[in-house]
């Protein structure tokens, strides 16, 4: 604390300090020399969570990092955030919420209380409403206006609302009913929404809107085309939207306003942040492709990476420590990004659910005191599957200038029902996981390619400089509850950057700007109405946008 009563500035902490010392000592040490110094690394700095096998001794870091890097972490009050967040209170400072989506998953006899009540009762109430509607599409009971069951499912939301459940269906596909088709609308482009149903028959099919706020205008925009497209379809009777359409919010008010009966709605609450929501009522269209039991499963994995966050001593820690990797490379080697690299091709979207997860948490420039940060705060995070990546941008985590912290996600077993044929590829997929983050780690020395015989020109062009960090992510199979042990894993690792940068995660107030200028600007590229005070650029692309749509 400073003299004012306000929080030392990160950057002016001596365990910063002490960090940034310990940097200029490690210089270009080089991992070759890490791993010749210490024969146990390999199997020394590796730790196990739940089904998650984590090896981070490709990391840039020595037993003293660690240990400084714990002692920041200390230092910053992470372990004290952290039980707050756990018992219910309102860490969430500028939007006064607590945050809570650790009680999504708890067993039914937790109590977790927010402003002197219970939430869990509530949390399992909504989980088994949920079960009861999934089985029941599931089965063919729940049937549409005209008495057909229902083989579509689509959910339209935008955010948090779409990324989680539409990342876990492709996630658990081989987990899905096979008859029944499950699309994701978010996209406020029409195209989206046409795309989804243009092949779809109104009388088989389910609107899910999901919406935490029922007030976002891209969804309320879609499921109203949506709502026209399936009365078009059926002849126009009101009726048939409450066999259509189901609600999932915190709304009612807004809900109702919509036309949806709220017995049809299945709530949440407004201390779960919407990049947090999966694991509530949003992951209804999940638990329809999935089936409750498969959902359940899923619950208990997030709660088995709750529990190891809460109660793991700090130097086995998974989320710390991988937060605390972050911080290291953000400020001390000015790494902007960070990769993470599924070899699973299910995890396709998985990389751009994190993106969310983590940029609309940790994209922030003014700490919890609302001073600005003098420090780096969230990465950039980006990648797709490998092995895709490999032949499109690895060459610059090889061989480029930038400093790329990378997290490679593996299996050692495919899931579903692969032919043999197919099944074989896995050890393939599975040999290039292992020798990305070899040759990134060790590279290839000038040394070594002379010794092939390279011509001299040609030796720094097929030089590896190597020291390229990264973590290995490894478990026997993508199931349910994998799934959900490593979205934890990133929830809590993104807790833990914010805890330390001191800013706040799970607001989201960058969001606003852009939402309050479409609005304006909307009626000038319809109407060609003045809008007062428009830049001059912005005037001259709307003029020549009216041009070129004919208006
Ligand atoms: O983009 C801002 C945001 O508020 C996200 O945080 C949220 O996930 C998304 O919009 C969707 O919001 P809603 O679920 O209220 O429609």
């Amino acid at each position: 604390m400073n003299a004012d009563g306000r929080r030392t500035k990160l950057n002016r902490t001596p365990e910063w300090l002490a960090l940034g010392k310990h940097r200029e000592e490690l210089g270009q040490t080089h991992l070759r020399e890490l791993f010749a110094a210490d024969p146990g690394r390999g199997t020394g700095y590796t730790l196990r969570v739940g089904d998650l096998h984590i090896d981070y001794s490709k990391h840039l870091v020595t037993d003293e990092t660690l240990t400084l890097l714990r002692e920041l972490a200390a230092a910053t009050g992470v372990a004290e955030l952290r039980d707050a967040m756990f018992r219910g209170e309102k860490i969430n400072t500028t939007e006064d919420r607590a945050v809570l989506h650790t009680a999504l998953r708890a067993p039914a006899d937790a109590v977790v209380e927010v402003d002197g009540e219970n939430v869990v009762p509530g949390v399992h109430a909504v989980l088994d409403k949920m079960a009861g509607f999934a089985d029941r599409v599931r089965s063919g009971e729940w049937k549409g206006h005209t008495g057909k069951r229902i083989r579509n499912v689509v959910n339209v939301g935008i955010g948090g609302s779409d990324l989680g459940p539409a990342m876990a269906y492709e996630a658990l596909r081989a987990f899905t009913d096979r008859d029944l088709t499950v699309r994701f609308v978010s996209n406020v482009d029409g195209a989206d929404l046409h795309e989804a149903v243009r092949d779809l028959d109104p009388a088989e099919t389910l609107f899910v809107i999901a919406s935490k706020t029922f007030t976002t205008i891209e969804t309320i925009t879609n499921a109203t085309s949506a709502r026209s497209w399936l009365l078009d379809g059926l002849g126009g009777e009101q009726a048939a939207v409450a066999r259509h359409f189901v609600a999932l919010s915190t709304n009612e008010e807004k809900v109702r306003e919509f036309g949806i009966d709220p017995q049809n709605m299945f709530e949440f609450w407004d201390w779960v942040g919407g990049r947090y929501s999966f694991d509530s009522a949003i992951g209804l269209s999940l638990m329809i492709a999935i089936g409750p039991d498969a959902f359940r499963e899923l619950l208990a994995g997030f709660r088995t990476v709750d529990e190891h966050f809460r109660t793991a001593a700090p130097e086995q820690n998974a989320p710390l420590l991988m937060g605390l990797l972050g911080i290291w490379y953000g400020a001390f080697f000015d790494a902007q990004s960070h990769a993470v690299l599924p070899y699973s091709h299910y995890l396709s979207r998985f990389t751009a659910y994190l993106q969310q997860l983590d940029m609309e948490s940790n994209g922030k420039s003014v700490d919890r005191e609302g001073r600005p940060v003098e420090w780096q705060t969230g990465p950039v995070v980006w990648g797709t599957p490998g092995t895709n990546g490999q032949h499109a941008y690895y060459q610059l985590i090889h061989q480029g200038t930038k400093v790329i912290p990378a997290d490679f996600i593996g299996f050692a077993r495919p899931v579903g029902e692969l032919s043999d044929d197919l099944a074989a590829h896995h050890d393939l997929l599975m040999a290039n996981f292992f020798a990305q983050t070899q040759a990134l780690a060790f590279g290839k020395t000038p040394e070594e390619v002379r010794a092939e015989g390279v011509a001299e020109e040609l030796v720094p062009h097929k030089t590896f400089r190597g020291n390229h960090p990264t973590t290995t992510i490894l478990a026997a199979e993508l199931t349910p509850s994998v799934l959900g042990q490593l979205i934890a894993l990133y929830e809590h690792k993104v807790f833990v950057q914010g805890a330390v940068w001191n800013i706040d995660s799970f607001d989201q107030w960058g969001v606003e700007l852009g939402k309050v200028l479409a609005k304006r600007v909307e009626p000038a590229l319809t109407e060609g109405t003045e809008v007062p005070g428009l830049d001059a650029s912005t005037k001259a692309l709307v003029a020549t946008y009216r041009e070129l749509r004919g208006r």
